[in-house]
């Protein structure tokens, strides 16, 4: 692979299109040359949940307007481009479908190579998109929609999980809890608005796991006794949600935020203290969450560890992650880049599969 190398990347995976372009100078941290993202919340929010169908279809009608004005704000052409890369997994199969089909049919038209990304490699190295980059080793505490893990990354492609939810993802606890409380979805961004105006203490919840001696998480126990206690409050099959007072509602959000945060918090700080790094990564949906970041932050200081998060914007789903880490991969020279064209997307695809051995 050349030195320099201009890379596009497509993320389609779930419920949101994104297309970026990422430069490649040398062995320098690649730089973001324009990013456009479409969001279809609006459009699921009428269902209370993503409906694959019809994530598929938007991602259809709306990943070549974004591919042309990406292209357009960073000056560049189709011409420019060098690798295409996209999400090849995990995520919904018609979705992964869409921006795979679209990569390889850009590539074989274009004559260029493609690349399949795997979708939390790219949250994992989304950071290094940021004005302040982290460097290698770090622990990783990744928060996604489905995936809950600490992990020690050594370089790129070298992930050592430490530790993973054994049921639900804290991006799941948030949500479900949401759904409980009647705030829809996506629920995390609601309820951690709502969890601003309440009490973190009003209501006892379990912290799981929180004591265990590994770095394993476990979320499913959290939702159930949320639900008990919105059954307490009168709280029935997503009725009387209005009934409720206010400060009622928001101070059983901010004990539940309070539950996820303090054991996210916590392992991780045994990750760094296990591992004896410094620097600690935080990526996915969740990392956008402001109570974890000033709790994490708060903690990292007094252990003298720095803390990386990806900018807000970049913490969901986006298509920044998947350039960034395509061209992480080509630039260490771990992987290079194919004309096979074979979209073989790969819904359910473990992280640990990527890896190389160091
Ligand atoms: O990484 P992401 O965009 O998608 C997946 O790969 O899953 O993460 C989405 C998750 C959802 O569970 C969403 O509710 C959660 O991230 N999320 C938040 C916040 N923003 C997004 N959870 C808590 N607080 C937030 N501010
Ligand atoms: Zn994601």
């Amino acid at each position: 692979m050349v030195k320099n190398f201009c890379v596009l990347g497509i993320e389609s995976s779930c419920d949101e299109t994104g297309v970026a372009l990422v430069q490649v100078s040398g062995q320098g941290v690649p730089t973001l040359l324009a990013h456009a993202l479409h969001s279809q919340i609006e459009m699921h929010q009428a269902y209370g949940g993503v409906v694959p169908e019809l994530a598929s279809r938007d991602h259809i009608r709306r990943v070549l307007p974004l591919t042309q004005q990406v292209l357009a704000e960073s000056s560049r052409t189709l011409k420019d481009l060098d690798v295409v890369a996209f999400t090849r997994g995990p995520g919904l199969a018609g979705a992964l479908l869409v921006g795979s089909g679209v990569a390889c049919a850009l590539g074989a038209s274009l004559q260029k190579p493609v690349l399949g990304v795997h979708h939390l490699e790219g949250h994992l190295l989304s950071p290094f998109l940021s004005a302040d980059p982290p460097k290698f080793p770090f622990v990783a505490l990744l928060v996604s929609g489905g995936h809950t893990q600490l992990m020690r990354v050594d370089g790129v492609g070298r992930y050592q999980i430490l530790g993973e939810t054994i049921d639900d993802a804290a991006g799941e606890a948030f949500d479900k809890s949401a759904k409980l409380l009647g705030l829809g979805y996506p629920g995390g961004p609601a309820l951690a608005r709502l969890a601003e105006a309440g009490n973190p203490l009003a209501y006892k919840l379990p912290r799981p796991l929180l004591q265990s001696d590994n770095l394993d998480f476990s979320f499913a126990g959290l939702k159930t006794a949320v639900m008990m206690q919105a059954k307490k409050l009168g709280l029935a099959q997503g009725c009387a949600v209005e009934a409720l007072p206010d400060d009622v509602l928001a101070d059983l959000a901010a004990s539940t935020q309070a539950a996820i945060v303090e054991v996210l918090v916590k392992k991780s700080l045994v990750a760094l203290q296990e591992t004896q790094l410094k620097r600690l990564v935080v990526a996915g949906g969740v990392g956008a969450n402001a109570s974890l970041r000033t709790q994490l932050n708060a903690e990292s200081a007094k252990r003298g560890v720095r803390v990386h998060y990806p900018e807000l914007l970049l913490c969901t789903d986006n298509g920044a992650m998947i350039a960034m880490a395509a061209a992480m991969r080509l630039q260490s020279g771990i992987q290079a880049a194919s004309k096979a064209y074979a979209f073989d997307v790969r819904p359910r695809w473990p992280l640990d599969l990527i890896q190389v051995t160091a």
